[in-house]
C-alpha cells in the first residue's frame, strides 16, 4: 500500500520557505530546488537494499555492503521536474534519466502529454518520478500510468509542495506508489493552484511568464 511521507527536515523546510517568497528570483529558486532535491534524495533512497561484498582495506579484508537490487531511473515531468534532476544525480550518478512532457490545459486543468522518452530498460528499474508541484494530482497520476504502461513495477513520486486533493488522487489511482513531499499545503484555489504554495514552479524556475 502506497504511503505519503512528509520530509520536513529543518534544512528542507527553511530552504522551501525562501523558495515560496515572492521576492525570490529564478537563480536562487533553481539553487534551492537543487539543494532540496539532494536532501530529499537522501530520504527517498533510505530503504534501498544492500548486499554483501568482500573487499580489502589497506589494513584487512572485510565484508562490506553495497547497494543491490534494481537500478534507478530519474524521470522528471517537464518542465518544472527538470529542476530536481541534478540534485538527485549528484547522489546517484549512475541513474538513467527519462523525460515525460505534460502541461496542464489552461481551461480544464487536465494534463496534456507532449513528450515521452524513457530508458529502454525502464521496466527493470526503480523509477523516481519528480515534479515540484502536486496540485490536482492529474499530471503525476498520468505520468505514473504512462510508466506502468511501459512495464514499470517500482515507482516512487518525489514532489516539493502538494495539496491534499493531489495526494489523495495519486494514492487512490496508484496505491502501490509511495509519495515523498517536503510540505503538504492547505488547498487548491479556483485556478487549481496550491495555496499558499509557491506560484507557478516552471515559470519561476525558468523566468518565463
Ligand atoms: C505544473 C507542475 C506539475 C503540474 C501540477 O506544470 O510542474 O507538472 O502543474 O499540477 P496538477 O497536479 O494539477 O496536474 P505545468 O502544467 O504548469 O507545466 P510546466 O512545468 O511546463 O510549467
Ligand atoms: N502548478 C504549479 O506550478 N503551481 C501550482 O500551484 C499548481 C500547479
Amino acid at each position: 500500500m502506497g504511503a505519503l511521507h512528509v520530509i520536513d527536515h529543518p534544512l528542507i523546510t527553511h530552504k522551501l520557505s525562501i523558495m515560496r517568497m515572492e521576492s525570490t528570483g529564478s537563480k536562487d529558486f533553481r539553487t534551492l530546488l537543487n539543494e532540496i532535491s539532494m536532501l530529499m534524495g537522501y530520504e527517498i533512497t533510505r530503504d534501498l537494499p544492500l548486499e554483501d561484498i568482500e573487499i580489502r582495506t589497506p589494513v584487512a579484508p572485510m565484508c562490506a555492503k553495497r547497494i543491490a537490487g534494481r537500478k534507478l531511473a530519474i524521470v522528471p515531468i517537464l518542465r518544472a521536474g527538470l529542476g530536481m534532476v541534478d540534485g538527485l544525480l549528484s547522489l546517484i550518478p549512475v541513474a538513467k534519466v527519462g523525460h515525460i512532457g505534460l502541461y496542464r490545459d489552461k481551461k480544464t486543468h487536465l494534463p496534456v502529454e507532449y513528450y515521452c522518452k524513457l530508458p529502454e530498460d525502464i521496466d527493470d528499474r526503480t523509477v523516481i518520478l519528480v515534479d515540484p508541484m502536486l496540485a490536482t494530482g492529474g499530471s503525476a497520476s498520468d505520468a505514473i500510468a504512462l510508466l506502468k504502461k511501459r512495464g514499470c513495477k517500482s515507482i516512487r513520486l518525489m514532489c516539493l509542495v502538494g495539496a491534499p486533493e493531489g495526494a489523495e488522487k495519486v494514492l487512490s489511482d496508484h496505491p502501490d506508489v509511495d509519495i515523498f513531499i517536503a510540505a503538504m499545503d492547505e488547498r487548491l484555489n479556483e485556478h487549481k493552484y496550491i495555496v499558499p504554495g509557491l506560484g507557478d514552479a516552471g515559470d519561476r524556475l525558468f523566468g518565463t511568464k
